[in-house]
Protein backbone atom coordinates (compact mmCIF):
# COMPACT_ATOMS: atom_id res chain seq x y z
CA UNK A 1 0.00 0.00 0.00
CA UNK A 2 1.39 3.13 -0.58
CA UNK A 3 1.91 5.72 1.91
CA UNK A 4 -0.28 8.46 1.98
CA UNK A 5 1.88 11.08 3.00
CA UNK A 6 4.90 12.75 1.55
CA UNK A 7 7.93 14.83 1.89
CA UNK A 8 11.10 15.02 0.06
CA UNK A 9 10.00 15.94 -2.72
CA UNK A 10 7.54 18.48 -4.35
CA UNK A 11 3.62 18.10 -3.31
CA UNK A 12 1.25 17.84 -5.82
CA UNK A 13 -1.75 16.42 -6.83
CA UNK A 14 -3.76 15.23 -3.70
CA UNK A 15 -1.08 15.55 -1.62
CA UNK A 16 -1.06 19.82 -2.32
CA UNK A 17 -3.52 21.11 0.02
CA UNK A 18 -4.69 24.78 0.18
CA UNK A 19 -2.94 27.30 -0.69
CA UNK A 20 -5.68 28.80 -2.85
CA UNK A 21 -4.88 32.74 -2.04
CA UNK A 22 -1.20 31.78 -2.71
CA UNK A 23 -1.70 30.33 -6.30
CA UNK A 24 -3.95 32.84 -7.34
CA UNK A 25 -1.87 35.77 -6.20
CA UNK A 26 1.08 33.76 -8.12
CA UNK A 27 -1.08 33.06 -10.85
CA UNK A 28 -2.40 36.33 -11.69
CA UNK A 29 1.36 37.80 -11.49
CA UNK A 30 2.63 34.91 -14.24
CA UNK A 31 -0.21 35.85 -16.38
CA UNK A 32 0.34 39.85 -16.12
CA UNK A 33 3.57 39.82 -16.41
CA UNK A 34 4.25 41.28 -12.87
CA UNK A 35 7.68 39.83 -11.35
CA UNK A 36 7.13 37.80 -7.77
CA UNK A 37 9.64 37.58 -5.01
CA UNK A 38 8.68 34.54 -2.61
CA UNK A 39 10.58 34.11 0.87
CA UNK A 40 9.53 31.30 3.20
CA UNK A 41 12.33 29.25 5.90
CA UNK A 42 13.09 26.13 4.31
CA UNK A 43 10.80 23.53 3.16
CA UNK A 44 7.47 25.32 3.50
CA UNK A 45 6.53 24.56 0.31
CA UNK A 46 8.07 27.14 -2.55
CA UNK A 47 9.00 25.04 -5.19
CA UNK A 48 5.87 23.21 -4.91
CA UNK A 49 3.84 25.99 -4.69
CA UNK A 50 5.60 27.66 -7.88
CA UNK A 51 5.44 23.93 -9.47
CA UNK A 52 1.63 24.20 -9.07
CA UNK A 53 1.33 26.93 -11.01
CA UNK A 54 3.23 26.06 -13.62
CA UNK A 55 1.53 23.34 -14.24
CA UNK A 56 -1.99 24.82 -14.00
CA UNK A 57 -0.53 27.49 -16.38
CA UNK A 58 0.99 25.70 -19.06
CA UNK A 59 -1.84 23.64 -19.76
CA UNK A 60 -4.34 27.01 -20.32
CA UNK A 61 -2.30 29.10 -21.80
CA UNK A 62 -0.38 27.90 -25.04
CA UNK A 63 1.27 31.05 -25.54
CA UNK A 64 2.78 31.24 -22.04
CA UNK A 65 6.11 29.80 -21.66
CA UNK A 66 7.82 29.23 -17.50
CA UNK A 67 11.31 28.34 -17.56
CA UNK A 68 11.84 27.05 -14.22
CA UNK A 69 15.68 27.09 -13.36
CA UNK A 70 17.81 25.76 -9.75
CA UNK A 71 20.35 27.24 -8.50
CA UNK A 72 20.79 24.42 -6.42
CA UNK A 73 23.46 23.15 -7.77
CA UNK A 74 25.00 26.34 -9.20
CA UNK A 75 28.29 27.73 -7.80
CA UNK A 76 29.31 30.42 -10.41
CA UNK A 77 28.23 33.01 -12.86
CA UNK A 78 29.10 31.47 -15.80
CA UNK A 79 27.18 27.82 -14.47
CA UNK A 80 24.03 30.71 -14.11
CA UNK A 81 24.57 32.06 -17.42
CA UNK A 82 24.88 29.00 -19.35
CA UNK A 83 21.87 27.36 -17.57
CA UNK A 84 19.48 30.41 -18.20
CA UNK A 85 20.34 30.45 -21.69
CA UNK A 86 19.43 26.67 -22.33
CA UNK A 87 16.25 26.40 -19.84
CA UNK A 88 15.38 29.65 -21.91
CA UNK A 89 16.08 28.09 -25.66
CA UNK A 90 14.41 24.83 -24.35
CA UNK A 91 11.27 26.42 -23.02
CA UNK A 92 10.52 28.77 -25.83
CA UNK A 93 11.30 26.01 -29.00
CA UNK A 94 8.72 23.86 -29.66
CA UNK A 95 10.40 20.49 -30.19
CA UNK A 96 14.24 19.48 -29.21
CA UNK A 97 15.10 20.12 -33.41
CA UNK A 98 14.53 23.57 -33.42
CA UNK A 99 17.41 23.85 -30.29
CA UNK A 100 20.35 24.56 -32.18
CA UNK A 101 18.76 26.82 -35.02
CA UNK A 102 17.73 29.00 -32.31
CA UNK A 103 20.72 29.28 -30.55
CA UNK A 104 22.06 30.16 -33.20
CA UNK A 105 19.59 32.73 -34.31
CA UNK A 106 19.51 34.68 -30.95
CA UNK A 107 22.90 34.12 -28.90
CA UNK A 108 25.83 35.61 -30.87
CA UNK A 109 28.80 33.02 -30.25
CA UNK A 110 27.11 30.28 -28.61
CA UNK A 111 27.77 26.87 -29.94
CA UNK A 112 25.05 24.48 -29.46
CA UNK A 113 25.31 20.67 -29.36
CA UNK A 114 22.69 17.99 -28.53
CA UNK A 115 23.46 15.64 -26.42
CA UNK A 116 21.68 12.14 -26.44
CA UNK A 117 21.53 9.45 -24.05
CA UNK A 118 22.98 6.43 -24.38
CA UNK A 119 20.06 4.57 -22.98
CA UNK A 120 17.27 4.15 -25.41
CA UNK A 121 14.22 6.64 -24.40
CA UNK A 122 16.87 8.97 -22.49
CA UNK A 123 16.54 12.89 -22.22
CA UNK A 124 18.04 14.60 -25.04
CA UNK A 125 19.43 17.47 -23.97
CA UNK A 126 21.05 20.94 -24.80
CA UNK A 127 24.87 21.65 -24.55
CA UNK A 128 25.84 25.13 -24.86
CA UNK A 129 29.81 26.18 -25.04
CA UNK A 130 30.47 29.62 -26.37
CA UNK A 131 33.26 29.88 -29.02
CA UNK A 132 35.67 32.94 -27.12
CA UNK A 133 34.41 31.51 -24.21
CA UNK A 134 33.64 35.19 -23.61
CA UNK A 135 29.70 35.03 -22.88
CA UNK A 136 28.04 38.49 -22.31
CA UNK A 137 25.29 38.36 -19.60
CA UNK A 138 23.63 41.61 -20.65
CA UNK A 139 23.14 39.08 -24.33
CA UNK A 140 21.90 36.92 -21.72
CA UNK A 141 19.69 38.24 -19.72
CA UNK A 142 17.79 39.55 -22.23
CA UNK A 143 17.20 36.28 -23.91
CA UNK A 144 13.65 36.00 -22.22
CA UNK A 145 13.01 38.98 -23.49
CA UNK A 146 14.10 39.13 -27.32
CA UNK A 147 13.05 35.72 -27.95
CA UNK A 148 9.14 36.20 -26.84
CA UNK A 149 8.72 38.99 -28.49
CA UNK A 150 10.13 37.10 -32.00
CA UNK A 151 7.65 34.36 -31.38
CA UNK A 152 5.29 36.63 -29.78
CA UNK A 153 5.38 34.55 -27.02
CA UNK A 154 5.03 35.95 -22.64
CA UNK A 155 7.79 33.81 -20.57
CA UNK A 156 7.90 33.69 -16.93
CA UNK A 157 11.11 32.80 -15.50
CA UNK A 158 11.44 31.11 -12.10
CA UNK A 159 14.76 30.69 -9.83
CA UNK A 160 14.70 28.72 -7.22
CA UNK A 161 17.00 28.61 -4.48
CA UNK A 162 17.85 32.45 -5.59
CA UNK A 163 19.91 32.76 -1.87
CA UNK A 164 22.54 30.89 -3.60
CA UNK A 165 23.93 33.69 -5.85
CA UNK A 166 25.44 35.06 -2.80
CA UNK A 167 27.99 32.00 -3.68
CA UNK A 168 29.29 33.85 -6.78
CA UNK A 169 32.25 35.99 -6.89
CA UNK A 170 30.35 39.05 -7.73
CA UNK A 171 26.68 38.77 -6.41
CA UNK A 172 25.68 42.25 -6.37
CA UNK A 173 27.05 43.12 -9.35
CA UNK A 174 25.36 40.21 -11.36
CA UNK A 175 22.54 41.37 -9.47
CA UNK A 176 22.57 45.17 -10.71
CA UNK A 177 23.09 43.73 -14.50
CA UNK A 178 20.14 41.40 -14.29
CA UNK A 179 17.59 44.08 -12.43
CA UNK A 180 18.84 46.79 -15.60
CA UNK A 181 18.09 44.19 -17.77
CA UNK A 182 15.11 42.86 -16.68
CA UNK A 183 13.37 45.64 -15.70
CA UNK A 184 12.83 46.57 -19.54
CA UNK A 185 11.48 43.47 -20.46
CA UNK A 186 7.65 44.03 -21.30
CA UNK A 187 6.91 39.94 -22.16
CA UNK A 188 9.18 38.76 -19.96
CA UNK A 189 8.39 38.11 -15.91
CA UNK A 190 10.43 36.88 -13.31
CA UNK A 191 9.86 35.03 -10.37
CA UNK A 192 12.60 35.06 -7.63
CA UNK A 193 12.59 32.60 -4.55
CA UNK A 194 14.19 30.98 -1.88
CA UNK A 195 15.21 29.91 2.05
CA UNK A 196 17.87 31.63 3.72
CA UNK A 197 15.01 34.33 4.93
CA UNK A 198 17.44 36.54 6.39
CA UNK A 199 19.96 36.44 3.33
CA UNK A 200 17.24 37.17 0.58
CA UNK A 201 14.63 39.59 2.56
CA UNK A 202 18.21 41.53 2.26
CA UNK A 203 18.48 41.65 -0.94
CA UNK A 204 15.19 41.58 -1.90
CA UNK A 205 13.79 44.41 0.59
CA UNK A 206 17.26 46.85 1.18
CA UNK A 207 17.22 49.90 -0.32
CA UNK A 208 20.36 49.94 -1.12
CA UNK A 209 20.23 46.44 -3.27
CA UNK A 210 19.57 45.89 -6.75
CA UNK A 211 16.47 44.00 -6.24
CA UNK A 212 14.46 46.59 -3.94
CA UNK A 213 11.02 47.05 -4.66
CA UNK A 214 11.63 44.61 -8.34
CA UNK A 215 7.69 43.04 -7.91
CA UNK A 216 5.49 41.64 -5.59
CA UNK A 217 7.03 40.61 -1.63
CA UNK A 218 5.56 37.59 -0.88
CA UNK A 219 6.40 36.08 2.48
CA UNK A 220 5.02 32.54 2.25
CA UNK A 221 2.95 31.87 5.20
CA UNK A 222 2.46 28.31 6.45
CA UNK A 223 -1.09 26.30 5.91
CA UNK A 224 -3.79 27.10 8.56
CA UNK A 225 -4.73 23.84 10.65
CA UNK A 226 -7.82 23.50 9.28
CA UNK A 227 -6.50 22.32 5.75
CA UNK A 228 -4.53 19.68 7.78
CA UNK A 229 -7.04 18.75 10.10
CA UNK A 230 -9.52 17.58 6.80
CA UNK A 231 -6.34 16.04 5.13
CA UNK A 232 -4.86 13.85 7.95
CA UNK A 233 -7.85 11.84 8.78
CA UNK A 234 -8.86 11.48 5.34
CA UNK A 235 -5.40 10.29 4.37
CA UNK A 236 -5.93 7.74 7.22
CA UNK A 237 -9.64 6.88 6.31
CA UNK A 238 -8.54 6.28 2.76
CA UNK A 239 -6.29 3.77 4.20
CA UNK A 240 -8.74 1.72 6.49
CA UNK A 241 -6.70 3.17 9.53
CA UNK A 242 -7.95 6.35 11.98
CA UNK A 243 -7.06 8.83 13.47
CA UNK A 244 -8.65 11.34 15.48
CA UNK A 245 -8.98 15.26 14.97
CA UNK A 246 -7.85 16.06 18.61
CA UNK A 247 -4.59 13.74 17.63
CA UNK A 248 -4.13 15.17 14.11
CA UNK A 249 -4.40 19.08 15.66
CA UNK A 250 -1.77 17.80 18.38
CA UNK A 251 0.41 16.18 15.47
CA UNK A 252 0.56 19.23 13.72
CA UNK A 253 1.16 21.88 16.88
CA UNK A 254 4.09 19.53 17.67
CA UNK A 255 6.09 20.44 14.74
CA UNK A 256 4.20 24.18 14.70
CA UNK A 257 2.25 23.72 11.49
CA UNK A 258 5.97 23.51 10.02
CA UNK A 259 4.62 21.31 6.37
CA UNK A 260 7.35 19.28 5.88
CA UNK A 261 7.59 18.21 9.41
CA UNK A 262 3.81 17.31 9.27
CA UNK A 263 4.03 15.15 6.36
CA UNK A 264 6.95 13.31 7.95
CA UNK A 265 5.42 13.46 11.34
CA UNK A 266 2.28 11.99 10.02
CA UNK A 267 4.06 9.21 7.76
CA UNK A 268 5.40 7.79 10.93
CA UNK A 269 2.13 7.79 12.56
CA UNK A 270 0.63 6.38 10.03
CA UNK A 271 3.11 3.48 9.81
CA UNK A 272 2.81 2.92 13.09
CA UNK A 273 -0.76 2.62 13.63
CA UNK A 274 -2.19 -0.42 13.00
CA UNK A 275 -5.93 0.56 13.27
CA UNK A 276 -6.48 3.13 15.00
CA UNK A 277 -3.66 6.40 16.41
CA UNK A 278 -3.03 6.55 20.22
CA UNK A 279 -1.58 9.27 22.15
CA UNK A 280 1.30 6.65 22.63
CA UNK A 281 2.43 6.42 19.18
CA UNK A 282 2.10 9.95 18.64
CA UNK A 283 4.55 10.31 21.33
CA UNK A 284 6.78 7.64 20.14
CA UNK A 285 6.82 9.10 16.24
CA UNK A 286 8.15 12.61 17.51
CA UNK A 287 11.00 10.75 19.39
CA UNK A 288 11.82 9.08 16.11
CA UNK A 289 11.73 11.73 14.39
CA UNK A 290 13.67 13.69 16.80
CA UNK A 291 16.27 11.06 16.25
CA UNK A 292 16.57 10.92 13.36
CA UNK A 293 17.32 14.52 12.71
CA UNK A 294 19.82 14.73 15.99
CA UNK A 295 23.01 14.16 13.64
CA UNK A 296 22.06 17.47 11.71
CA UNK A 297 20.72 19.62 14.71
CA UNK A 298 24.36 18.62 16.90
CA UNK A 299 26.13 19.94 13.99
CA UNK A 300 24.29 22.80 13.62
CA UNK A 301 24.81 23.91 17.21
CA UNK A 302 28.98 22.75 16.56
CA UNK A 303 28.50 25.89 14.82
CA UNK A 304 27.29 27.97 17.59
CA UNK A 305 29.66 30.00 20.01
CA UNK A 306 28.80 29.42 23.81
CA UNK A 307 27.12 33.05 23.94
CA UNK A 308 24.95 31.98 21.43
CA UNK A 309 24.30 28.68 23.39
CA UNK A 310 23.32 30.43 25.95
CA UNK A 311 21.45 33.05 24.68
CA UNK A 312 18.96 30.39 23.29
CA UNK A 313 19.15 28.81 26.89
CA UNK A 314 17.77 31.95 28.18
CA UNK A 315 15.34 31.93 25.64
CA UNK A 316 14.39 28.91 26.59
CA UNK A 317 13.91 29.51 30.12
CA UNK A 318 11.72 32.11 29.45
CA UNK A 319 13.59 34.76 29.63
CA UNK A 320 12.01 38.29 28.45
CA UNK A 321 14.79 40.79 28.72
CA UNK A 322 17.90 39.53 27.75
CA UNK A 323 19.74 42.84 28.76
CA UNK A 324 19.47 42.60 32.49
CA UNK A 325 22.63 42.06 34.80
CA UNK A 326 21.38 39.49 36.47
CA UNK A 327 20.79 37.82 33.24
CA UNK A 328 23.15 38.82 31.36
CA UNK A 329 25.49 37.54 34.36
CA UNK A 330 23.73 34.52 35.09
CA UNK A 331 23.63 33.11 31.82
CA UNK A 332 27.40 34.33 30.86
CA UNK A 333 26.10 36.38 28.08
CA UNK A 334 29.34 38.92 28.10
CA UNK A 335 28.32 42.62 28.03
CA UNK A 336 24.81 44.37 26.73
CA UNK A 337 26.53 45.34 23.45
CA UNK A 338 27.28 41.33 22.80
CA UNK A 339 23.23 40.97 22.89
CA UNK A 340 22.67 42.82 19.36
CA UNK A 341 25.48 40.87 18.36
CA UNK A 342 24.18 37.48 19.33
CA UNK A 343 21.08 38.43 18.03
CA UNK A 344 22.67 39.23 14.27
CA UNK A 345 24.59 36.08 14.08
CA UNK A 346 21.58 33.63 15.36
CA UNK A 347 19.74 35.33 12.62
CA UNK A 348 22.01 35.33 10.12
CA UNK A 349 22.58 31.52 10.78
CA UNK A 350 18.87 30.97 10.42
CA UNK A 351 18.35 29.71 13.35
CA UNK A 352 16.54 32.21 15.15
CA UNK A 353 14.25 35.18 13.70
CA UNK A 354 13.66 38.28 15.92
CA UNK A 355 10.15 39.54 14.10
CA UNK A 356 8.69 41.19 17.09
CA UNK A 357 9.88 41.99 20.94
CA UNK A 358 10.15 37.96 21.49
CA UNK A 359 12.90 36.07 19.39
CA UNK A 360 11.64 32.90 17.67
CA UNK A 361 13.24 29.90 16.25
CA UNK A 362 13.26 28.78 12.82
CA UNK A 363 13.04 25.26 12.98
CA UNK A 364 9.95 24.23 15.25
CA UNK A 365 12.15 20.50 15.49
CA UNK A 366 14.99 22.13 16.20
CA UNK A 367 13.74 24.28 18.82
CA UNK A 368 11.86 21.06 20.43
CA UNK A 369 15.53 19.07 20.25
CA UNK A 370 17.27 22.00 21.86
CA UNK A 371 14.39 22.09 24.62
CA UNK A 372 14.74 18.55 25.44
CA UNK A 373 18.67 18.41 25.38
CA UNK A 374 20.23 21.97 26.61
N1 LIG B 1 0.79 22.70 -0.24
C1 LIG B 1 1.30 21.65 0.41
N2 LIG B 1 0.50 20.65 0.81
C2 LIG B 1 1.00 19.60 1.48
N3 LIG B 1 2.29 19.45 1.79
C3 LIG B 1 3.14 20.42 1.43
C4 LIG B 1 2.70 21.57 0.71
N4 LIG B 1 3.76 22.35 0.47
C5 LIG B 1 4.82 21.72 1.02
N5 LIG B 1 4.47 20.56 1.59
C6 LIG B 1 5.36 19.61 2.30
O1 LIG B 1 6.59 20.26 2.54
C7 LIG B 1 7.67 19.64 1.81
C8 LIG B 1 8.59 20.70 1.29
O2 LIG B 1 8.00 21.36 0.18
P1 LIG B 1 8.87 22.17 -0.88
O3 LIG B 1 10.03 21.38 -1.32
O4 LIG B 1 7.93 22.68 -1.89
O5 LIG B 1 9.37 23.38 0.05
P2 LIG B 1 10.47 24.47 -0.23
O6 LIG B 1 10.07 25.67 0.56
O7 LIG B 1 10.71 24.64 -1.68
O8 LIG B 1 11.74 23.76 0.44
P3 LIG B 1 13.30 24.15 0.31
O9 LIG B 1 13.49 25.30 1.24
O10 LIG B 1 14.02 22.90 0.79
O11 LIG B 1 13.56 24.48 -1.12
C9 LIG B 1 6.98 18.80 0.74
O12 LIG B 1 7.77 17.67 0.42
C10 LIG B 1 5.68 18.40 1.43
O13 LIG B 1 5.90 17.30 2.29
MG1 LIG C 1 12.47 24.42 -2.78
Amino acid sequence: MAIPFQFGHLADGENFINRQEEVNRLSTNFQSGVNTLIISPRRWGKSSLVAKVVKQLSTTNPTLRVVTIDLFAVRSEQQFLSLFAREVIKATSTKWEEWGENVRKFIGNAVPKIAFGNQPGADVELELSWADKKIDPLEIYDLPEVIAKKKKLKVVICIDEFQNIGHFADPVGMQKQMRSVWQKHQHASYCLYGSKKHFLTHVFTHQSMPFYRFGDLMYLPKIEISHWLKFIPMQFKKSGKKISTTLAEELCRSVSLHPFYVQQLAQRVWILTENETTHAILDKSLDALLNDNAFGFQRDVENLTATQINFMRAFKDGVKNFTTLETLTSYELGTQGNIKRIKAALEQKDIMDFPGPQPEFIDPLFELWFRRNF
